[in-house]
């Protein structure tokens, strides 16, 4: 194998850049080209493809995004889509694929290696949600993105004796929610794993108020549905004050936490590892500080299951 490329594809996610910089230099240090593609699979139909070099991804490594821009393809869900892909693969000479993403992106991955096309996925999404791994790259930076907003908000629910209703991304998966509200000691977390009666949750609410709760903080994650919306039913049903913050894209960008950064270099440098030894449809990712890898078509028909210990732990902290 001479010549590899590399793309991103999917929702962004800090930590990306320092992905695709060691992908570019490990890959240069075994003395593989390397080409980047640009905007994801959509990049890669249209053959927006270029070579890199070691000074392509100087400077990048503490920047949030993707210097190869990422796009959400249609297109690439589709057979011809695909085939589109590997043609141009096979014009610039490319022999492999590492995809930098999420599970959509992963996906694609399968999909090209079942088209007979060597491909490693790396877990790239802030929504840890991808079977396989413990971390993904972009989690540790989004979930102190979550912290720091919310510790902020707390300030200003202490000073209103106000309710607080946050939500927060992370598709159908509660991890950033559940890792914020822990970390950020909320007195409630609504994840999508654990059907919670609202009932209950204002039952709750209500009793730490008359225990003498001056404020509080409920973090719901997007997968349970509109903060606006709960944030209204407690409104309703109590005679709280409430107040609801949706945080968003902010959540997506940023400088990358050291703990990204390091990850993403010795998951992005174990996938060019993969390809050297010739192994295709795998996904890299990190179980217990080791670097482990898993049949991509295996990670994808699974989902990822909730820490219980994790979430009783945050149940019993916030009585
Ligand atoms: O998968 C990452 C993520 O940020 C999710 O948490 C969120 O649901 C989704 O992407 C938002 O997607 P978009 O940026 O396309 O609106």
């Amino acid at each position: 194998m001479k010549r590899i490329g590399v793309l991103t594809s999917g929702g962004d996610s800090p930590g990306m850049n320092a992905a695709i910089r060691a992908v570019v230099r490990k890959a240069i240090y075994h003395n593989l080209e390397v080409y980047g593609i640009y905007y994801g699979y959509q990049g890669l139909i249209n053959g927006d493809i270029e070579k890199m070099e070691i000074g392509s991804v100087g400077d990048i490594i503490h920047r949030g995004g993707t210097k190869l821009y990422t796009a959400r393809c249609e297109e690439f869900k589709t057979k011809e889509g695909q085939l589109k892909g590997i043609e141009q693969l096979n014009k610039f000479g490319i022999e492999a694929l590492v995809v930098i993403g999420g599970d959509g992106s992963f996906r694609g991955a399968e999909k090209l290696t079942e088209h007979g096309f060597p491909t490693i996925g790396v877990p790239g999404t802030i929504d840890n949600d991808i079977p396989g791994t413990d971390f993904t790259i972009g989690f540790d930076t989004a979930l102190n993105t979550v912290i720091d907003a919310v510790d902020k908000i707390r300030d200003t629910a202490t000073s209103h004796e106000r309710t607080y209703v946050i939500e927060v991304m992370g598709r159908d998966a509660g991890d950033l929610a559940l890792w914020a509200g822990l970390a950020d000691g909320a007195e409630t977390i609504m994840i999508p794993e654990v059907n919670e009666d609202m009932e209950e949750i204002i039952k709750r609410l209500k009793r730490g108020h008359d225990r003498g709760k001056k404020h509080s903080i409920i973090l719901v994650a997007e997968g349970v549905g509109s903060g606006v919306e709960i944030g209204q039913q407690i409104q309703d049903k109590t005679d709280l004050e409430t107040r609801v913050t949706v945080l968003g894209h902010i959540q997506r960008g940023g400088t990358p936490t050291a703990a990204d950064r390091v990850l993403a270099s010795r998951l992005a440098a174990k996938a060019v590892e993969l390809l050297l030894v010739g192994e295709k449809g795998q996904m890299v990712g990190i179980e217990n500080n080791k670097l482990v890898y898993h049949p991509i078509n295996q990670a994808l028909k699974k989902k990822k299951s909730l820490d219980q210990e994790m979430y009783q732990l945050s149940k019993e902290l916030s009585i």
